[in-house]
Parts: structure tokens; C-alpha cells; sequence
């Protein structure tokens, strides 16, 4: 089996994690794992804005339900959807989702724990007033990263046969 694969497979959401910070040199890995995900017609369509002082933590974490995991990390990447940057909304928010899973998938690969928080964009405005951000962007996602406490963490997926079909949909995946 390939890493990529042993990497997709072994990924889990990590939501607490040590006091100790990420490394400049790890987060530009982050970074440039994201920018290298693919998009419609190569326009890039992302903007991603790495957090970390305390001030501007502690304002993300009125921001939302989850406020705990953005307690507890030491980074954070707010991601976005550059709208003056768009040509298919659908194929562009499908590849902000692609940079989003490779820098998912660099934090794992590299021994960081990550998750993507969502429900924050219940309160995006907030968010793009504490980030002073120009009208144009929209919020996508926010990851919460740092080194994982040890804990194992387990999770569930539907079957393939559930979800994949043969042909037509009414062929289930045998
Ligand atoms: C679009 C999206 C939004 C999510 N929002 C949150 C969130 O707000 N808070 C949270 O704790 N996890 C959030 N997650 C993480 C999911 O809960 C998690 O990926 C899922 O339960 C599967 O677990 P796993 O990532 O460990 O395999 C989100 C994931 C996605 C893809």
C-alpha cells in the first residue's frame, strides 16, 4: 500500500493537543500542501490566513460551539474562498475542499493533529471582521492544528456497499 493511502486511512480528527507550538518550517509544509490541490482550470481560487496570536485566538473562540478545540490548539488556518478569484462556484468550493484535505492530510503525514471546523461558519462575518478581511472572502473552513495529545480515536465509515453502485444505481456494490 502506498503512504498516501496508509496516511488517507489513518487520518482521525484530532481535537486536543499540546501547549507545544508548530514550527514555521512545518506550517509553510501545511501551506504549501494546500496550494498544491488541485483546481478548475488551475484558478487557485483559496486564501488561507495562519493564526496564532493569542488575542486573535480567543476572539475565534466566541466564534464558535467548539471554542474548546480552538482553546486547546496552538494554529490555526482560516480558509477561504476567494470570490474576485472565482469562475464555477461549485467547482471552486470543491477545490478549496481539496486544499483543505491535503493540509489535513500534511498534518497527518507529519505526526500534527488537525481538524476542519465548520460549524464556525455560522458566525463568518464575525470571523471576517476579527481577520480584517476584504468583502471578497468568504470563509470556508477553519483548522485547528497542533501536536496531538496521545489518544486513540477511532471512527466509522458506511459500508461500500451502502454508497457504491455497479453500473447503474440500482446495482449495489457487491
Ligand atoms: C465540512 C466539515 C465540517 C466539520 N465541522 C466540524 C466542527 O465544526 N467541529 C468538529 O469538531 N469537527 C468538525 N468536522 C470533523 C468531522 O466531525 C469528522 O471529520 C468526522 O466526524 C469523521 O471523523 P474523522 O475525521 O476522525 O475520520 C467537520 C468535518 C467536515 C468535513
Amino acid at each position: 500500500m502506498s503512504g498516501t493511502i496508509d496516511t488517507i486511512l489513518s487520518r482521525r480528527s484530532v481535537r486536543e493537543f499540546t501547549k507545544e507550538k508548530v514550527s514555521r518550517e512545518d506550517i509553510e509544509t501545511i501551506l504549501n500542501a494546500g496550494r498544491w490541490a488541485p483546481s478548475g482550470l488551475n484558478n487557485q481560487p483559496w486564501k488561507f490566513i495562519v493564526i496564532q496570536n493569542e488575542e486573535t485566538m480567543k476572539k475565534m473562540e466566541d466564534c464558535t460551539h467548539y471554542w474548546k478545540i480552538i482553546r486547546s490548539a496552538p494554529l490555526l488556518i482560516a480558509v477561504f474562498l476567494d470570490q474576485e478569484n472565482m469562475y464555477n462556484r461549485t467547482k471552486d468550493i470543491q477545490a478549496v475542499g481539496a486544499a483543505i484535505q491535503n493540509m489535513l492530510l500534511a498534518c497527518c503525514e507529519m505526526g500534527l493533529g488537525a481538524v476542519w471546523l465548520g460549524e464556525i461558519l455560522n458566525n463568518k462575518e464575525k470571523v471576517n471582521l476579527i481577520l480584517s478581511c476584504p468583502g471578497s472572502m468568504e470563509l470556508m473552513a477553519v483548522l485547528a492544528i497542533g501536536h496531538p495529545l496521545q489518544k486513540s480515536r477511532g471512527s466509522a465509515r458506511k459500508e461500500l456497499k451502502e454508497i457504491c453502485f455497479e453500473e447503474k444505481f440500482a446495482e449495489n456494490w457487491r
